[in-house]
């Protein structure tokens, strides 16, 4: 029998290496419907990327003196790049498109040139502001203060020759589109999109520069690149080997069952991408699913307000599963959240640790107790385990709605009614009591073996989201391969036999709010100093000083006789200096913090000495010694001027 088949996306990312948990979250969501439907027994082509053209890029490989390519390779591929974080959060992708790879790269371009023969796709003029020293041009929007956001200089109202794709020739049947199909959920997005985009009237939209030149050329028309969001949008059917030969599987899986897309780019999503399909005649995704965003301190993480919570930190503390766990159990699909560290450690503590982990933890001892962890076949059921049953298929259906209706809070909300109904169960039928009598052991064994099925049963409906976890209790309660799977999520009163359990560690140990508070902090400050540069120099001053000005600072060695601590000032040394006039010179410096006052004595430093006269904690200076400062990992330091002892006492410096 052919399997059912299941095409799911995420947006293609920029590539960052400040990718933060709420990148992380449409990923986390997608791999979680990608692990269901592959539960539910699909054909599932998961899909992610990274989309690598367009002026940033060229402007940030520039600034690191790499080809844009270089630049793109290490942050996709290099450690803690792209690859690595889905690595580490788990993603069970099935195929990684780049923009770069070639295959894709020479499908654009046919595509291009499709739309362009079919007369979608015409020469124009695109004019906005631009900036001349960075070559670039801005929308009125993109402006900071009517000026450069890269530079903050001037900008000229410009033009440049451009293509445009003729967006507005669709504008009726995407409206239909949106208003009388299902094809882009929450329904909420729709009123944003028809009210914002397409009321107003959806104008052509440029697709081609000449401005920058790291971008997919276009081929019958050299100097124009491809603008970005043909180049992105499209990887969704390159990547199945559209009008390429890389992959042979366009036919089998366009079109997507669904796209998830945060909800700052669902207009992309709803409005150009199926003008473009219809464009090229090719069909519609079936869905497109905007999602919320996860906010911080109640903005959108970004790495400009400095907001961003990292994911290595996070999984390191507290687990990948619990993480995504939290992120999709607390926060609704369709709405904004705000991620909080404390909410995290809450929800871990109760829903976790308490609900889920006490549960496993309890019956498994108990199993171990009372049985040595064997249950056998047999046992004495009462109305109490059907109930237990009713309320676990009810669940498991619940769950089934929701997850297909891309809810995942609420499908994990069914799996913690059964978990939490499991934990009562055992308050109400207390294992220990009926331990102690003989008599009630077959009692007793019914009681243990509901608990394992009602846990065997949750596993199945975690396992999407936490896959670890669900595999984790399956070795513990030795569930055996066909116990996993869906076909096996029905409660079976009368399962016998395949109990083997064993107990372990908690599987989720419980966390100290404050204690974790205060790690997480100390991680966030480390990594944020291992961020900074190794070494840092003040930048050189732009103004001149004519030499007439330079030629009367009044340089000189001196040899330090004496040197000492200033009483009640944890910053200033006195110095008692041989400055050759054979009259000892006084000069305070403020660097007690970089030098032992005995340390210094015998060395030769230099000395402005031509400054005036100047009172510090009641001591006078005359003049000041010169020390060299630059910046270590955010650290300021200091290394006084030492020159060769051969030097005299007030020889000049010129
Ligand atoms: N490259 C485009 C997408 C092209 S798709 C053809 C892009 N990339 S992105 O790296 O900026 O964003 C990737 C995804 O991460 C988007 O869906 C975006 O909404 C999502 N998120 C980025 N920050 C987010 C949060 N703070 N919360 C939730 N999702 C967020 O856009």
């Amino acid at each position: 029998m052919n399997k059912e088949k299941f095409y799911i996306t995420t947006p293609i990312y920029y590539p960052s290496d400040k990718l933060h948990i709420g990148h992380a979250y449409c990923t986390v969501a997608t791999d979680a419907m990608a692990r269901y439907k592959r539960l539910r027994g699909c054909d599932v082509m998961f899909l992610t990327g990274t989309d690598e053209h367009g002026m940033k890029i060229e402007d940030k490989a520039k600034e690191a003196g790499v080809t844009p390519k270089q630049f793109v390779d290490n942050i996709v591929e290099g450690p803690r790049g792209v690859k690595d974080l889905w690595k580490l959060m788990n993603i069970s992708y099935d195929r990684f498109i780049r923009t770069t790879d070639v295959y894709h790269v020479t499908a654009i371009q046919r595509i291009f040139k499709k739309m362009h023969d079919n007369g979608d796709i015409y020469k124009g003029v695109y004019k906005g502001k631009y900036c001349k020293p960075c070559e670039s041009f801005w929308t009125e929007s993109q402006l900071v203060d009517g000026k450069c956001p890269d530079c903050g200089r001037e900008v000229i109202d410009a033009e440049e020759e451009a293509y445009f794709f003729r967006l507005s020739k669709y504008a009726d049947r995407v409206r239909h589109l949106l208003e009388d199909t299902d094809f882009l959920e929450p329904r909420s997005r729709v009123n944003e999109m028809v009210n914002n985009f397409i009321k107003p009237g959806l104008e052509d939209l440029c697709v081609s520069r000449t401005s920058f030149t790291w971008g997919i050329p276009v081929d019958f028309d050299p100097g124009h690149v491809v603008y970005v969001w043909v180049d992105a949008l499209s990887n969704y059917i390159t990547a199945l080997g559209f009008m390429n030969d890389q992959y042979h599987d366009y036919e089998k899986y366009w079109p997507a069952d669904v796209h998830f897309v945060g909800k700052e780019i669902v207009r992309f999503h709803s409005i150009i991408w199926p003008a473009m399909l219809m464009s090229l005649g090719e069909p519609l995704p079936k869905k497109v699913y905007g999602h919320g965003w996860l906010n911080f301190g109640g903005e959108k993480m970004s790495k400009s307000r400095g907001n961003v919570v990292d994911p290595y930190i996070l999984a390191e503390m507290f687990g990948v599963d619990a993480l995504r766990f939290f992120m999709l159990r607390t926060f609704p699909f369709g709405s904004d959240g705000n991620f909080t560290n404390e909410l995290l450690i809450q929800t871990i503590n109760t829903d976790l640790a308490n609900d889920l982990g006490n549960l496993v933890s309890r019956t498994t001892a108990m199993a171990e107790k009372y049985f040595g962890g064997d249950l056998p076949a047999g046992g004495e059921l009462t109305e109490a385990d059907r109930e237990l049953k009713v309320l676990a298929d009810e669940a498991t259906a619940n769950y089934e709605r929701q997850m297909e209706a891309f809810q995942f809070s609420n499908a994990l909300a069914e799996a913690w009614r059964l978990i939490s109904r499991a934990n009562k169960y055992i308050d109400e039928n207390a294992p220990w009591v009926l331990a102690r009598d003989e008599a009630q052991k077959p009692r007793l064994l019914a009681v243990m073996k509901n608990l394992c099925e009602a846990i065997r049963v949750s596993a199945i409906l975690i396992a999407p989201v936490m896959p670890d976890t669900a595999e984790a209790i399956f070795q513990r309660l030795g569930v055996p391969a066909d116990g996993r799977v869906w076909d096996a999520v029905g409660y079976d009163l009368e399962t016998g036999g395949w109990w083997k359990t064993a107990t372990g560690d908690p599987l989720f140990p419980r966390i100290d709010m404050d204690k974790a508070l205060a790690e997480l902090e100390q991680a966030k400050a480390e990594a944020a100093k291992a961020a900074l540069p190794d070494l840092e120099i003040e930048p050189f001053t732009e103004d001149k000083v004519d030499f007439d000005t330079f030629c009367k600072s009044d340089f000189r060695a001196v040899k330090v006789k004496d040197c000492q601590p200033v009483k009640k000032s944890d910053k200033l040394l006195r110095f008692t200096l041989d400055d050759g006039t054979g009259v000892d010179r006084q000069i305070l410096s403020g660097i007690a913090k970089w030098y032992k006052p005995e340390e210094l004595v015998g060395k030769t430093l230099v000395a402005i000495v031509n400054l005036p006269p100047r009172k510090m904690m009641g001591l006078e200076s005359n003049g000041m010694l010169i020390s060299a400062v630059h910046t270590e990992k955010g650290e300021e330091k200091l290394n006084l001027l030492m020159v060769d002892d051969a030097i005299p006492a007030g020889a000049k410096l010129c």
